[in-house]
């Protein structure tokens, strides 16, 4: 009846479509920040350990993402590929996520404890070493490099102020934990084990006398998808229903 009006105004029409789907919007998204089942609730998860975070800031300075994804999509090539799709859950402490949109290589989603700290080390190396067809940049300064921790526990404190829970123990104990996940005679293991469940605990890089950028990448990779037990896991389990 009064298309009319609208039709023959092309900005008035323009600023009518903007307010239709300013509400349709509103509607399909603002409800996602207080609904509970946005990100479902899985056993397993826990905020990542000060050498994994280390390991996770290498990844990111290193550019990793730009050649491989950590989304497993839900259709059925991927879920054989890679294993089961990838819940909300297991990036909810990833500030900013590493879902990436490119696969020049696979996605590491689940790489956690598929090979081991050898293989990473040599593939880090020099990835021909292991994959002759591989095109993936080698990365052999990692394990020559120390790494510098000095700030880790400031690194926790901006993941918590953005909503990773971190402790005030965690906090303060950031440089001892990040030493004893990677020297398991070191004496704090034990507490470190309590503050971060199924963490991992050896010398990723296979020297022991330095803690080296190697060793958080390693201990970040052999973790990824790790954490949520997918034995146990049933997407309609009770305690996963809204
Ligand atoms: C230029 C693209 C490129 C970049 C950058 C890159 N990769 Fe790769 N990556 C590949 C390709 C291609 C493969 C598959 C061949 C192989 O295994 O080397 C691969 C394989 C891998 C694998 C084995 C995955 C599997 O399931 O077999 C891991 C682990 C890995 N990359 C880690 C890394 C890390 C860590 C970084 C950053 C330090 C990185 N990659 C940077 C291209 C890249």
């Amino acid at each position: 009846m009064n298309h009319g009006f609208f039709e023959r105004n092309s900005f008035i029409l323009l600023f009518g479509i903007l307010i239709v789907v300013a509400i349709g919007g509103a509607v399909e998204i603002a409800p996602l920040f207080w609904v509970n089942g946005t990100i479902e609730k899985v056993s397993g998860m826990r905020p990542y350990t000060p050498l994994e975070l280390a390991g996770r800031d290498i990844y990111v300075r290193e550019g990793c993402y730009l050649c491989h994804s950590q989304m497993i999509r839900s259709l059925r090539d991927e879920v054989e590929r890679y294993g089961h799709y990838s819940l909300a859950a297991e990036s909810m402490y990833d500030h900013p996520f590493q879902w990436g949109s490119e696969r020049t290589g696979p996605d590491l989603a689940r790489v956690g404890g598929k090979y081991s700290d050898e293989w990473q080390r040599a593939h880090l190396a020099d990835p021909r070493s292991v994959v002759p067809e591989s095109i993936m940049p080698p990365y052999a300064f990692l394990e020559k490099t120390p790494l510098d921790y000095r700030d880790i526990a400031d690194v926790m404190r901006a993941n918590k102020a953005v909503g990773v829970p971190y402790t005030k123990e965690q906090i303060d104990a950031a440089v001892a934990d990040l030493r004893a996940q990677a020297d398991p005679n070191a004496d704090g293991v034990d507490d470190f084990r309590k503050r971060y469940p199924k963490a991992q605990v050896r010398d990723f890089d296979g020297n022991p006398n330095q803690i080296t950028e190697a060793d958080a990448l390693i201990a970040y990779l052999q973790m990824l998808g790790t954490l949520v037990d997918f034995k146990t896991y049933h997407a309609d389990a009770p305690e996963n229903r809204r």
